[in-house]
């Protein structure tokens, strides 16, 4: 059968999505971005991959963060997101803000995995094959490596960015000591951090807690919280135990044990909190990162496009009073 030609909804960006700046830099993102770690590779049908990508573009979503290993299996959010690129994106590659990153393991051998200048460029190059792209817009260096000198890792994104395989560069999930030190040595090169990514939610305050969002904000950069719903915990899909299919029953990278009685206590007493506000749980967890003005983006992941719709939902209320981020606190910390 032919598909016909995608066309994007002429109010795209009429629906309410938020622009926020990357730290002091020309740009911007949307408050909420679509991750492709899970549900978006080799496991799934093209058309429901298809199904999200247009769900989310159509509706302002216009930040879409990859990584080499992606998918499962590894390499095929990327090819997906190449196939997309040729069937769907391709006269809007303007309007879009892609990312990619390399740090973990991806291919055998000593070469494959890491920080050294070899694997960031081989890596690079073979992101921008299965993505069918010329260049990315942010690559990141997806964590920091003990073992390699940090210097070898910033230098090789300061060159890719003057290669122009990437238009700025970016750190993951970097230790807040490694991070100053990065901050700084990419300034120094006129190659600033452009976005720095690590993990934050309402049961996972690291980044705050640890000064790196602070030193992010400071030193210039945007800061993107990643699985910003505790993948999937933060929502209603765990309120009545494990559903077939959901990430917690694949147990992976979402395990079983962390749905204790205490958690799930927890997260019933987060869900009426949520209800109060006239909001689901999904809607509050994401509205409370986004009432803090330093974070410039929330990257969410979904398996399907009414999950990408409750979830823009949250957008309509991202204040909270003093008394309620008194009761989340009291909730979710300890
Ligand atoms: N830099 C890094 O090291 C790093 C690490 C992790 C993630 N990331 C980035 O961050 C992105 C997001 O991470 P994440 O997938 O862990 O984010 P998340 O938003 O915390 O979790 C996404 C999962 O939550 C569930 N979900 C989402 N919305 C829902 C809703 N409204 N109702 C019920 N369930 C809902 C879905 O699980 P089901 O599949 O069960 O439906 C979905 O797959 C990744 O794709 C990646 O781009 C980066």
């Amino acid at each position: 059968m032919i598909e016909p030609v995608y066309q994007p909804s002429p109010t795209r960006y009429d629906g309410g999505m938020q622009y926020r700046r990357a730290g002091r830099s020309g740009v911007l993102l949307p408050a909420l971005s679509l991750g492709l770690w899970h549900n978006f590779g080799s496991r799934q049908t093209f058309s429901a991959v298809r199904g999200m990508a247009h769900y989310a573009f159509d509706r302002g979503i216009v930040h879409f963060d990859l990584a080499n290993n992606y998918g499962p299996e590894y390499g095929t959010a990327e090819e997906n997101f190449g196939r997309l690129m040729e069937t769907s994106f391709r006269p809007y590659r303007d309007e879009l803000f892609i990312s990619t990153k390399a740090g973990y393991d991806m291919w055998p051998g000593p070469y494959g995995n890491w920080g050294s200048r070899k694997y960031l460029m081989a890596s690079l190059d073979q992101s921008l094959r299965r993505m069918r792209l010329d260049y990315v817009d942010v690559f990141y260096s997806h964590r920091c490596d003990p073992e390699t000198p940090l210097e070898e890792t910033l230098q090789a994104l300061v060159d890719i960015v003057r290669s122009g395989k990437a238009l700025y560069a970016g750190l993951s999930r970097y230790p807040l000591e490694a991070a100053r030190f990065a901050f700084d040595y990419l300034a120094a090169r006129d190659v600033r951090c452009l976005l720095f990514q690590d993990r934050c939610n309402l049961l996972d305050r690291g980044p705050v807690a640890s000064g790196v969002l602070d030193l992010a904000v400071a030193a210039g950069s945007g800061f993107v919280a990643f699985s910003p719903l505790a993948q999937g915990l933060l929502t209603g899909r765990y309120l009545e135990g494990i559903p077939a299919g959901s990430r917690m029953s694949e147990d992976r990278t979402l395990h079983r044990d962390v749905l204790t009685p205490e958690m799930s206590a927890r997260l019933r007493a987060l869900n009426d909190l949520a209800r109060q506000r006239g909001q689901t749980l999904a809607e509050m967890s994401l509205a409370w990162l986004l009432r803090d003005g330093r974070v410039t983006s929330v990257i969410i992941g979904a398996s399907s496009a009414a999950q990408i719709g409750e979830n823009l939902r949250a957008l309509r209320n991202t204040s909270f009073t003093d008394e309620e981020c008194a009761r989340l606190d009291a909730l979710t910390l300890g």
